[in-house]
């Protein structure tokens, strides 16, 4: 029998920024490193956080970049940028990153940042969106995954699924029912990106091309 083809291209070397639990970078490690994807950095922003066990785990290199231990935000930032460009990345996925990146990093990946965020995009943008969305009484949330630039979550969107969640009270019970939904669009961004299948449209900057 004949096997079944096999892809040609290489893995895509891609860049992991965290700041917390890393469900996402554990998705990220679990359905494509090693496969579309080579995670060949994860940084974090805060110390001893659970999601630098998890890259340690999958034998993935790991930094810590306290904003305190720099000068500035830009700094900071481009000390991030130098490594995960000496580690190789041609993408970086923010996967519960908490913090704004400056300018001085995006010019380093041009069109090639991502987010995960969990709220339907331009709903609840920032800080505790999940809280956001039950403090508004919303019956459906959602999540986003989309390109970052310069804004607050403004970058374009690459993709977004919606769930109803009527009489929802609670933000962990929320955040549990979106986390599979995250898990599952992001590593499917990553894959369609490492594939060169998303791009976006020069003719309209906000609309991203994601060609089969
Ligand atoms: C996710 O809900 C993501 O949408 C938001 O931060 C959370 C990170 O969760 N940006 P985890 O650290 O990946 O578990």
């Amino acid at each position: 029998m004949v096997p079944p083809a096999m892809s040609s291209s290489p893995p895509l070397p891609i860049a992991v920024l965290v700041s917390g639990t890393g469900t996402n970078l554990q998705a990220l490690i679990d359905k494509v490193h090693g496969r579309e994807a080579e995670i060949v950095a994860v940084g974090s922003s805060q110390p001893g956080v659970p999601a630098l066990r998890r890259a340690e785990l999958a034998g993935v290199s790991t930094a810590v970049f306290a904003r305190s231990e720099y000068e500035d935000r830009a700094a900071r930032d481009a000390a991030i940028a130098d490594w995960l460009l000496q580690r190789g990345a041609r993408l970086v996925v923010l996967a519960g990153y908490m913090e704004l990146l400056s300018d001085v990093f995006l010019q380093r990946f041009p069109q090639a940042v991502i987010n995960v965020h969990p709220s339907l995009l331009p709903a609840f943008p920032g800080l505790h969106a999940i809280e956001q969305a039950l403090d508004y009484g919303v019956k459906v949330f959602g999540v986003t995954v989309h390109f970052v630039d310069s804004g607050v979550d403004t970058g374009p969107v690459i993709s977004q699924r919606a769930v109803e969640l009527q009489g929802a009270t609670d933000a962990d019970a929320v955040l549990q029912a979106l986390h599979p939904i995250e898990h599952e669009l992001l590593a499917e961004a990553v894959r369609s990106f490492a594939a060169g299948t998303l791009r976006i449209d020069p003719e309209n900057p906000r609309r991203v091309l994601a060609a089969g």
